[in-house]
């Protein structure tokens, strides 16, 4: 039982479709799940040189749009902490009909571990079911080893697939999994 003199549970997440001024909180998140995971993986030069407000322009230039972008945003106490962005259908090419592509999920650092990146994920992949996608596929970045051991864990699986990401350098692999299959 909550007793009315208890706050709320303070990790529950609500998760909703981004909204026209996130753009500052989206930044803020975005830039920092970068600066902390890609550190050592790219180079500092392009690291330090993402900052919040370059970032926020580009945010608010997507928002800005005739349609809002498929973006997902997770909240937890009124504030956002992560945010993940699919396309339908995948931007590739080569990965044929039914395929479905998670583009960037991002948590906040202060909230990793904690089941935000879960939360995003299972509700992308429901979304991705409901709309009759066969297959979902992702880009890590190599040596991501916290992505990567948390993309296996939602059923994904390298395809062999490779490419540059052209502003940093880094080698980015492509993980791909079923939606078919049970469990995620
Ligand atoms: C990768 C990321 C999205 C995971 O989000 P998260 O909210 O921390 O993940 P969750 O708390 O839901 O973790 C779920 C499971 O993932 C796995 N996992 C998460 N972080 C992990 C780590 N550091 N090492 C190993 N496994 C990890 C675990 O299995 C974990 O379950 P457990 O805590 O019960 O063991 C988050 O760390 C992040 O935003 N990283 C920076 C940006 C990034 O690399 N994004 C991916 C771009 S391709």
């Amino acid at each position: 039982m909550v007793r009315r003199d208890e706050p709320a549970d303070p990790v529950a997440t609500a998760l909703r479709d981004v909204a026209r001024d996130d753009a500052a909180e989206l930044a803020a998140v975005h830039v920092a799940a970068w600066q902390a995971a890609y550190r050592g993986l790219m180079p500092d030069r392009f690291l330090n040189g993402i900052t919040v407000e370059r970032w926020e322009e580009r945010w608010a230039a997507r928002l800005a749009g005739e349609s809002l972008p498929p973006v997902r945003v997770a909240v937890r106490a009124g504030a956002i902490v992560g945010f993940c962005t699919v396309s339908t259908p995948s931007r590739d090419v080569d990965v044929g009909d039914g395929v479905a592509e998670l583009v960037a999920l991002n948590v906040a650092p202060g909230a990793w571990r904690s089941g935000v990146g879960t939360a995003l994920m299972t509700d992308a992949l429901a979304r991705f079911r409901r709309d009759g996608w066969r297959v979902a596929t992702l880009w890590v970045v190599e040596g991501n080893a916290r992505a990567q051991a948390f993309y296996r864990r939602h059923g994904f699986v390298g395809d062999g697939a490779a490419m540059t990401h052209a502003p940093s350098g880094a080698t980015e692999l492509r993980m791909r999994r079923s939606l078919a299959a049970v469990g995620e």
